[in-house]
């Protein structure tokens, strides 16, 4: 089954008339997939469509359906889906409600009407499943902008969902914040098998990490698929090609049909690989 399935699901905002156009997609199980485009191209929609706060928040109109772990999200109250897909928004401040770090991942649990005895284990294995252990008395307003992020990630957690969806997650972190980030969702996405969604403007920070790409163009899906493939696509058929890493970029001017490189992710790999074809190419002329 898959984690998420949209089935020509198409949406307008009231008022704008925005939205989504026939979207068909599918998230698989435990998968890590970046949503990419351009602003306005339609990724925080995608995002609330995966929670069902659209259309049941924002309202407008839709066809098509949603389908989260089987369910239809237009046919289920919001805090139903929430027990299958966890939502960290853009303006993730905006989502933390309490005083303490331990009130806000508790806040989820009591809504929930969890046996007050349960909560605290499960608070705590959520606190430190993001590596804020230790801070559970903390005021929130003395956090740091990239733990109350994580701050924002146990807060969902703590619910348990399958799929955990994440809307341009870094765009208010340091370099070294975002890469702290990425490396704990990717670790929750391995260790735990929690399917990832994240809407990503910067390909290049989540691309390590990442297997599946959605490149959303005018609300559409322009391109869909396995990584490698959407790269390849998005260059050759230059669909917002320019946020392709510099890294791709040089990988595709190098490759010839005589000369594959594997799928670049770090300079390291790309520097080893270069290396190695350096040799090569002088033991050929050695030899000759
Ligand atoms: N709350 C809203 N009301 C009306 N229109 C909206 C709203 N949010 C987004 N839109 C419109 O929907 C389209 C997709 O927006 P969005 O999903 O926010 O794109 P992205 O996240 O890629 O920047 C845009 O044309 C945007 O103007
Ligand atoms: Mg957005």
């Amino acid at each position: 089954m898959e984690a998420v399935r949209f089935e020509d699901f198409s949406y307008q905002y009231p008022k704008t008339g925005q939205g989504l156009d026939r979207v068909t997609l599918s998230v698989p199980q435990g998968s890590f997939t970046v949503v990419t485009g351009t602003n306005g191209s339609g990724k925080t929609t995608l995002c609330l469509a995966m929670t069902g706060l659209v259309p049941h928040f924002f309202g407008g109109a839709m066809s098509g359906r949603v389908m989260v772990e089987g369910y239809n999200t237009a046919d289920r109250a919001v805090a139903d889906t929430a027990a299958n897909v966890g939502l960290v928004m853009e303006d993730y401040e905006s989502q933390l409600v309490a005083l303490t770090v331990f009130d806000e991942v508790a806040f989820a649990l009591e809504n929930a009407a969890v046996p007050a005895h349960l909560i605290r284990d499960r608070v705590l294995a959520a606190l430190e499943s993001v590596g804020l252990a230790g801070l559970e008395e903390r005021e929130l307003s003395a956090l740091s902008g990239g733990q109350k992020q994580r701050l924002a990630v146990a807060s969902v957690l703590v619910s348990r969902p399958a799929i955990l969806v994440l809307d341009e997650p870094t765009s208010a972190l340091d370099p070294e914040g975002a890469a702290d980030l990425y490396e704990l969702i990717a670790r929750l996405n391995r260790e735990q098998g929690i399917t990832v969604v994240v809407s990503e403007h910067d390909l290049a920070r989540a691309l390590p990490h990442a297997d599946s790409v959605v490149v959303m163009a005018a609300g559409r899906v322009a391109l869909a698929g396995p990584l490698n493939e959407v790269l390849t696509r998005m260059l050759s058929e230059q669909v917002y090609d320019a946020a392709v890493p510099s890294l791709r970029r040089l990988k595709a001017a190098l490759e010839t049909e005589q000369r594959q490189f594997s799928a670049w992710m770090t300079a390291g790999e790309a520097a080893a690989e270069i290396n190695a074809c350096l040799k090569s190419t002088r033991r050929l002329s050695l030899s000759a």
